[in-house]
């Protein structure tokens, strides 16, 4: 008798589990589903927690761009871009080669470097991470003049573990940074 009201209520639980899991999947599909790509025209620099000390102009100067995942009207994360034909190891390095590439750009056609470096990334709610880089992937992919996603990470276990789990190689470890690669 206990033992067949144990079970039962074993049972509900499993069932009451089973439904508040599909829901919470559903919930999570709908918001991926609903997220679009957009470039930003600023950011909040004081959230970005990998590089809160580079301004808005920085972000936005010699072709660099901002881009965001948009979900019903807020911005769920974010992903700033240089665009280089070299592989910076510091900041300084990203700004002098996003510079060069630019300045190159404008002598010849228009378009800046061939490799876009991301160079900070940060996600404000659960999935947007790997959201914004599959959508990045797939413009640079698209792109005709871009070929390859390498990023500029801090040396922190969360940027080694994020960009590895998300498929990218390892590059090289510097002093102060580490990049990543996302093979086009
Ligand atoms: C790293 C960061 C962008 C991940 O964003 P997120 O939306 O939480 O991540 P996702 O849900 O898309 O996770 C994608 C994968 O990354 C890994 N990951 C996510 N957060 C992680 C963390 N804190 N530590 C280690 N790995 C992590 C997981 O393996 C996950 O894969 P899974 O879903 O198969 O488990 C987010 O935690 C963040 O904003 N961190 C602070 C800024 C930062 O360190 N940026 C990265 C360096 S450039």
């Amino acid at each position: 008798m206990i033992k067949k009201k144990f079970n039962t209520r074993i049972k509900a639980r499993y069932r009451k589990n089973k439904q508040i899991i599909k829901k919470e999947i559903n919930n999570f599909f709908d918001w991926i589903k609903g997220a679009e790509l957009i470039i930003l025209n600023e950011c909040n620099t004081s959230e970005d927690p990998v590089r809160p000390e580079l301004n808005n102009e920085f972000r936005n100067s010699y072709g660099r761009k901002i881009y965001g995942v948009r979900y019903k009207g807020k911005i769920c994360a974010v992903m700033c871009f240089g665009f280089t034909n070299e592989i910076p190891k510091t900041v300084k390095e990203l700004d002098l080669m996003t510079k060069d590439a630019f300045l190159k750009s404008v002598l010849r056609d228009q378009k800046i470097g061939q490799i876009a470096i991301a160079y900070t990334i940060w996600s404000k709610k659960k999935g947007g991470g790997k959201l914004i880089v599959k959508e990045v992937f797939k413009m640079i992919k698209k792109s005709n003049h871009l070929n390859r996603l390498v990023t500029l990470s801090p040396l922190t276990e969360m940027a080694r573990n994020f960009h590895l789990h998300n498929g990218a190689i390892e590059l090289q470890v510097n002093k102060e940074t580490q990049n990543f690669e996302y093979k086009i």
